[in-house]
């Protein structure tokens, strides 16, 4: 399973966010480990998807705040691909739990790496013309 590897083109210059993506790249890379059949163990499944569903919705509300703070015109449409994403992880989780052989690491790794990726070196890079030099949100690190 090929890694993903973070690279600076997928920044948007704000430390707290970039931190995160590189967080959830180390979430999503941890689930293609699980995805080798010599490392199959479902416990470690289940603690990632739950890693998983926390950590993008804790991410998702940072993001969208900044998004507030500097009035981001494409947040309501940016809060809806979050969203989909999140409704999408917890459905992935809940079809897991009801039957964890219907669910392998490899299929929600898929998912998650063409979404990640899709969406944070598209989407959320759409807020950095809007950033300007306003002062975001005080738990983010403003690196101009
Ligand atoms: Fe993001
Ligand atoms: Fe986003």
């Amino acid at each position: 399973m090929s890694r993903i590897v973070w690279r600076d083109q997928m920044s948007i210059g704000i430390r707290e966010i970039d931190d995160d993506h590189r967080a959830l790249l180390d979430l999503i890379n941890q689930m293609g480990d699980l995805a080798q059949p010599e490392t199959l163990d479902r416990a470690k499944m289940a603690d990632c998807l739950l890693r998983l569903i926390r950590y993008t919705r804790d991410h998702f509300n940072r993001e969208e705040q900044l998004m507030a703070s500097v009035h981001f015109p494409g947040i309501a449409k940016h809060q809806k691909f979050h969203d989909t994403f999140a409704e999408s992880i917890l459905s992935q989780s809940q079809r897991f739990v009801d039957n964890p052989e219907a669910v392998t690491a490899c299929s929600v790794h898929a998912i998650l790496s063409d979404w990640v990726l899709r969406h944070v070196v598209g989407a959320d890079r759409d807020i950095i013309p809007h950033l300007g030099t306003q002062i975001p949100v005080n738990t983010v690190q403003w690196t101009p």
